[in-house]
């Protein structure tokens, strides 16, 4: 029996009983015999939640691309590593070998280094779905540099919070990016971002888009000519197991986006183990996720995953509208892709256009389809299984976070019998808990409540770059010894988990974290907008969208409303990105306020969700006159 691939759902339960019973043993099987290290571990894990601190396979010592791609050149060489597909099919896709990626990293490492890159300096990543975007990720890892990749849909002022945050040295960039028929002006982006970042010395431009812009003298530099200049031998910078490989903001209820960090080793062994078998890759298949590297679906399964078991994984620069309906069928049908991942809000905006952009396409290359982001409602699993499946693939409904590195909960294809809208079963290694709102733990089976992990798994985010005490406070603190997810969960009567969604003020917008206080923030920026409070109501594309409650300072404002919910939506589109547009804006008189002037999103929330009939008792107000008036007047 593999341990290392799971086959059979009996040698799920007898590896997962394992893995539970003797933690430490277990990974350092797993680490021993599939990765490559300059210096094995002293001790494999060492935790306490309650500082907290983790760390696993201390004292090791490795690189990360070498076992991402050193370690296949002799039995892999000549396989294509990264598959490109991009925005315009017509361009032609570009296969890019392990040798040639071995090329490209070293490289690409070498100008990082001339430009004055060392272990430790935090290197910004601003580029679009091309092939620098996954080499420069690889370029960092290979000298020791944290990346910090930013979604090229932010605005410059999310940006630049970013880039400060983590004091980044440099940025790296294309001169635009394409999606669908538009272009973008990254560049102009990131000198509006920079305007405030003194932190950044040099910004390395991509060519994209072969237009013309500004190249700030002295800072910016072309990456072409440097790295056709560079050497393609580049050492790997040999790392301790616990060094931070990332750091990945993500949206917290309040406050600041968090800078998960995480770190080399246990993040390795995670995700190539999930990896492997939650899409049981085998050696020719072809794989791909829809993802953008932006996120951490990108970093775990389109670039160190797949890499890490020598896969071929697909990169997509485009959108799934573009030339039509029919891009991503025809992407499958083009690579003969084997293992397909996407979100329930792509699988939704693509069932609403009917079968007839799939009828074309030949799709029997499809053995493993996968949902990741948010829940998947029951209509769009059905829609996905036959439409796309076929009956014939199972569906990994995965559930995990950027904090967790790695899948946490899901079916293994072949092996989990699936349930639609279930995750069913946790990940080998992982131990949930479902805890009732007084920190008990619900055993059993036939219980609902807070989803907890009790137990550390190898790729949990070490900390919040820069605050620990954020850290513990937002994921140690809620329960005893136990990390809270921030979500709700069940668990049925077999034992299978579902996701209930969010219990606290994140809101998933088509598979986007988005959290409701920054957003909040750039509304009363406007200078006619007294106060605002954001809350989520069901969407059939998006799953949530977002509803504004905003009062305004002079409430006989004259001014258009139309006009100023433009006004307002920009405002959110300069500070944060387009991600985080309101869809609905109700104008109101004031907003429910509990005595101690704290806002009741929780009725707010039940208005927009149209459950204005069970709000409860509202008596306790200190204005309750103002709920009728917002009921009368929703949209
Ligand atoms: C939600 C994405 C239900 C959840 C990998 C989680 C899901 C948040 C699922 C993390 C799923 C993710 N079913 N909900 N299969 N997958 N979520 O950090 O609320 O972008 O906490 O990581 O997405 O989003 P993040």
């Amino acid at each position: 029996m593999s341990n290392y691939h799971i086959k059979h759902l009996e040698e799920y339960y007898q590896v997962y009983r394992k893995s539970i019973r003797e933690p430490e043993s277990f990974w350092e099987e797993i680490a021993e015999e599939h990765f490559l290290w300059r210096k094995k571990w002293d001790s494999v894990l060492d935790w306490d939640f309650s500082t907290p601190e983790i760390s696993w396979f201390k004292g090791a010592k490795l690189n990360i691309t070498e076992n991402c791609i050193d370690r296949h050149l002799t039995t892999r060489g000549d396989k294509t590593a990264i598959l490109f597909e991009p925005n315009n099919p017509d361009e032609g896709s570009q296969h890019i070998s392990y040798n040639e990626l071995h090329i490209r990293v070293n490289k690409f490492a070498n100008v990082l280094k001339e430009q004055g890159i060392k272990k430790g300096d935090r290197v910004c990543i601003y580029l679009p779905m091309i092939p620098e975007l996954a080499i420069s990720v690889l370029a960092c890892a290979r000298i020791g540099a944290i990346h910090s990749v930013v979604f090229a849909g932010f605005s410059s002022t999310a940006l630049a919070t970013r880039i400060n945050d983590s004091d980044c040295k440099m940025v790296i960039t294309s001169d635009g990016s394409y999606r669908g028929a538009k272009t973008i002006d990254l560049k102009g982006i990131v000198d509006e971002a920079l305007e405030s970042c003194s932190c950044v010395e040099t910004v390395l431009v991509a060519k994209r888009i072969q237009t013309d812009i500004h190249m700030n003298m002295g800072r910016d530099k072309w990456l072409a000519p440097l790295l056709e200049k560079a050497s393609d031998d580049c050492a790997p910078e040999i790392m301790d197991a616990e060094d931070p490989l990332f750091i990945l903001y993500t949206s917290g209820s309040t406050g600041m986006p968090k800078g998960m960090v995480h770190t080399t080793a246990g993040y390795m062994v995670y995700t190539a183990y999930t990896f492997k078998n939650a899409f049981q890759y085998t050696e020719n298949d072809v794989y791909w996720c829809t993802a953008d590297i932006g996120w951490i679906t990108g970093h775990s399964y389109i670039v160190y995953g797949p890499l890490a078991n020598g896969a071929t994984t697909v990169m997509f620069e485009g959108v799934p509208s573009y030339p039509d309906y029919g891009r991503f069928w025809d992407i499958v049908q083009k690579h003969k892709v084997s293992q397909f991942y996407t979100a329930p809000t792509a699988i939704r905006a693509l069932a609403k256009q009917g079968t007839d952009f799939i009828e074309n396409y030949d799709l029997s290359s499809l053995k493993v389809l996968g949902s990741v982001g948010e829940p998947i409602n029951e209509e769009a699993w059905h829609w996905y299984n036959e439409n796309i499946g076929k009956r014939k693939s199972p569906i990994i409904d995965s559930w995990w976070q950027t904090e967790t590195g790695g899948i946490m909960i899901s079916p293994i294809p072949y092996v989990t019998p699936t349930k639609p809208t279930y995750a069913t079963l946790p990940f080998i290694g992982v131990q949930p808990a479902i805890m009732d709102e007084n920190g008990n733990e619900l055993k059993g089976n036939q219980v609902e409540g807070r989803l907890c992990i009790k137990f550390p798994w190898p790729s949990i985010a070490r900390t919040i770059w820069g605050n620990h005490q954020r850290y513990k406070e937002t994921y140690f603190s809620a329960f005893d010894n136990k990390y809270f997810t921030g979500d709700g969960a069940l668990r049925d009567e077999v034992g299978y988990y579902r996701i209930t969604g969010r219990v606290d003020d994140v809101i998933i917008v088509s598979g986007h974290n988005l959290g409701t206080a920054p957003i909040e923030d750039a509304i009363n920026e406007h200078p006619a907008v007294a106060e605002s409070a954001i809350v989520g109501f069901p969407h059939d594309i998006k799953g949530s969208a977002l509803y504004g409650y905003i009062t305004l300072k002079d409430t006989g404002e004259s001014r258009n409303h139309n006009n100023l919910r433009t006004e307002i939506n920009q405002l959110i589109t300069d500070r944060i990105g387009p991600i985080a547009k309101l869809d609905k804006i109700q104008f109101t008189n004031g907003l429910p306020k509990t005595r101690s002037g704290k806002i009741m999103r929780r009725i707010l929330r039940k208005i927009a969700c149209n459950e204005s009939d069970s709000l409860g008792d509202t008596s306790t107000l200190l204005n309750q006159e103002v709920v009728q008036e917002i009921i009368d007047n929703v949209l």
